[in-house]
């Protein structure tokens, strides 16, 4: 599938381009999430494709999106979705239905920024600040009310985690000054729940806005945790969500013990996410881990009455 992608993957920037946040956690698997969610690939030839138009394909419109969550694995979930035939993937975050600028410029600018695809095949594209967005979902809708939304999640305290870590080491890339993250996230002795860090990782608040205009059964939830310890099992529900044939196999998947994550074997060819160099650890304040998990405690059990699953987070 990779010869249909767009060349797109050299506007990558290097603050599009994450940085390693894998050293905050303790938890080999975990560290595996940051890791992997971070990634463009790394294998260069890749990136210079040339955008070819193979006879008989054309851009169409997505018919799956994966629209969030930020830090939470989207990067990792598309990489692995491209393993499939019958998928192809846009390779840069479009930011058409949460960014003005670019929805002024209409669907069919949208639709010239997906990669050439064939009659048979499912276009998806992700952009992991749909989210949040607060028109996002409306927007969609009205593009394609039976439109299929994955959303990749972890735990919420974990994902501010990570959210954070990616501003910090952008920051430090462009000489701006930055702050330990007790700092940003407890103010005058509370929890400072206006970061937005935080607010992001309120799904319960931002599911709301996605059920006013779709239903759950366009929804599949992904599990950031597992997709990672476990690709195959999470690509398998995905394969089942989209009604694929399940064509993603064990063998599309070796662990690559150096980089501590799976990489993935397609199309003849190996390719591993981005790999981010070794940076040193900020260590959370525990008292600080327990104020982020005990507020978004109930959030959480809100967010798993409204979908009706439940995940092992704090
Ligand atoms: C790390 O993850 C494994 C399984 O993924 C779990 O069994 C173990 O308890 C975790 N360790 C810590 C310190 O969280
Ligand atoms: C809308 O989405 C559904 C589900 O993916 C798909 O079957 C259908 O073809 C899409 N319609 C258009 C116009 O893309
Ligand atoms: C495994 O990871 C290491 C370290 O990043 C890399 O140098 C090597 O090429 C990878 N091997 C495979 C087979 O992907
Ligand atoms: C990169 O892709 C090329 C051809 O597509 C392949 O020959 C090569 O082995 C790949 N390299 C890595 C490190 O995966
Ligand atoms: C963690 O933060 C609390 C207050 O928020 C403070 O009392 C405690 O000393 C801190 N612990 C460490 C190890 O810094
Ligand atoms: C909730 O999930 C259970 C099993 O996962 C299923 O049997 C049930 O029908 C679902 N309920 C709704 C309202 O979707």
């Amino acid at each position: 599938m990779a010869i249909l992608l767009v060349s797109a993957l050299l506007l990558l920037t290097p603050s599009q381009v994450a940085p390693d946040e894998d050293l905050l956690l303790k938890n080999v698997s975990i560290l595996e999430v940051l890791k992997s969610e971070v990634g463009a690939l790394s294998n260069t030839s890749e990136q210079y494709s040339t955008q070819v138009q193979p006879p008989g394909t054309s851009h169409h419109i997505p018919q799956t999106i994966i629209v969030g969550v930020r830090k939470g694995g989207t990067r990792a979930l598309l990489e692995m979705l491209d393993i499939h035939p019958n998928i192809v993937v846009a390779a840069t975050e479009v930011h058409f239905f949460d960014w003005d600028e670019n929805y002024v410029k209409g669907i069919e600018w949208y639709r010239n920024l997906m990669p050439f695809s064939y009659e048979n095949q499912i276009t998806i594209e992700k952009t992991p600040g749909y989210f949040t967005s607060l028109h996002a979902p409306e927007r969609i809708h009205d593009m394609n009310s039976s439109i299929k939304l994955l959303i990749i999640l972890r735990d919420p305290t974990e994902r501010v985690i990570s959210d954070y870590t990616q501003v910090y080491y952008n920051r430090l890339e462009n000489r701006k000054s930055v702050q330990r993250f007790e700092d940003i996230v407890i103010k005058n002795g509370a929890l400072n729940t206006k970061y937005k860090a935080i607010q992001r990782s309120l799904y319960d608040v931002h599911m709301e806005r996605w059920l006013k205009y779709f239903d759950l059964n366009q929804i599949h939830i992904v599990d950031g945790n597992t997709l990672i310890k476990q690709p195959l099992k999470e690509l398998q529900k995905v394969e089942k969500f989209l009604n694929l044939p399940p064509k993603i196999l064990s063998s599309n998947f070796y662990f690559n013990q150096t980089k501590g994550f799976y990489c993935i074997r397609s199309d003849g060819r190996e390719r591993c996410l981005h790999e981010s160099k070794g940076r040193p650890h900020p260590v959370v304040n525990r008292t600080v881990l327990e104020q982020l998990y005990s507020y978004f405690r109930e959030h959480n059990r809100n967010f798993y009455k409204m979908v009706n699953q439940s995940f092992d987070w704090h």
